[in-house]
C-alpha cells in the first residue's frame, strides 16, 4: 500500500520524507487555510521536497472553474494531481483532464456508485472518507471494501485511495481491505511505528548491557 501524508504543512511533509516511506501528498482547502498561505506558492514547496503525486483541490464547483483551477494548478509541477469534488461537473472534469493527460484525484466520495462514475471517466485516484462516514454512525472501511471489489470485478484501475484516516487501525484496517493508498495525518505515520513493547525492550536491553560492562 502506498503512503501519502494529508497535510499542507511543508516542515510534516519534510519529517515524513525524510521517514523514507512517503509515496505522495493530499492537501485541500481547509488544510491550506490552516497554514495561512497561498496555495499556488505552497505547492510548488511541496513539489521540491517530493517527486510522488501531490493532490492539488481546485475550490470552483462549476465545471468551467474547475477545468481553469486544475488547469493552473498542473502547470506548477509534473506531479501535480487535480482534485476534483464527486459532484455532476465534477465528473465531466474528470472525464476532460483525463482526455488531456492530466492526472485527477476524486473527492469526497462516500459511496461505491461515485466511485463506480469517476473509474469510468477515467480519475486516476478516487479518495473515500472512512472517518466522516464513522462520525456519522456508518462504516467507513466497509465503503473501502465495496469498492475495492467493484474495481476488481471489472479490472477498473483507478487507485482507492482511503482518505479521512484518523487513527492507526483505520490505516491497518486499509492495508487488510486492499487499498492502494492511504493518506494520513502526520501523527497517524508516526504512530504506526510506535509500540510500549518496543520501548520498554529497548530499556532492558540497554539497562542489562550497563549493568554488565558499567
Ligand atoms: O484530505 C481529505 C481528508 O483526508 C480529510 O480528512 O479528517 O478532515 O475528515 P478529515
Amino acid at each position: 500500500m502506498e503512503l501519502y501524508i494529508d497535510t499542507a504543512n511543508i516542515d510534516e511533509i519534510r519529517q515524513a520524507h525524510d521517514m523514507g516511506v512517503l509515496d505522495g501528498v493530499t492537501t485541500n482547502p481547509s488544510l491550506i487555510a490552516k497554514e495561512g498561505v497561498k496555495y499556488a506558492s505552497r505547492l510548488e514547496e511541496i513539489c521540491k521536497v517530493v517527486s510522488g503525486p501531490v493532490s492539488a483541490e481546485v475550490i470552483a464547483t462549476d465545471y468551467a472553474g474547475m477545468m481553469k483551477e486544475g488547469i493552473e494548478h498542473s502547470k506548477i509541477a509534473p506531479q501535480i494531481v487535480v482534485k476534483l469534488p464527486c459532484t455532476l461537473d465534477g465528473l465531466k472534469a474528470c472525464r476532460s483532464f483525463s482526455d488531456q493527460g492530466i492526472k485527477t484525484n476524486l473527492t469526497l466520495c462516500f459511496q461505491s456508485l461515485q466511485a463506480l462514475m469517476v473509474a469510468k471517466a477515467g480519475a486516476f485516484l478516487v479518495s473515500p472518507f472512512i472517518g466522516r462516514l464513522d462520525d456519522i454512525g456508518q462504516d467507513g472501511m466497509a465503503l473501502i471494501r465495496e469498492i475495492r471489489q467493484v474495481y476488481d470485478n471489472y479490472g477498473l484501475r483507478t487507485k482507492v485511495l482511503a482518505a479521512s484516516v484518523r487513527h492507526t487501525n483505520h490505516l491497518l484496517q486499509c492495508a487488510l481491505a486492499g487499498a492502494d493508498v492511504a493518506t494520513c495525518p502526520f501523527s497517524v505515520i508516526k504512530s504506526s511505528m510506535i509500540h510500549p513493547l518496543t520501548d520498554s525492550g529497548i530499556k532492558k536491553f540497554l539497562e542489562d548491557y550497563r549493568k554488565a560492562f558499567g
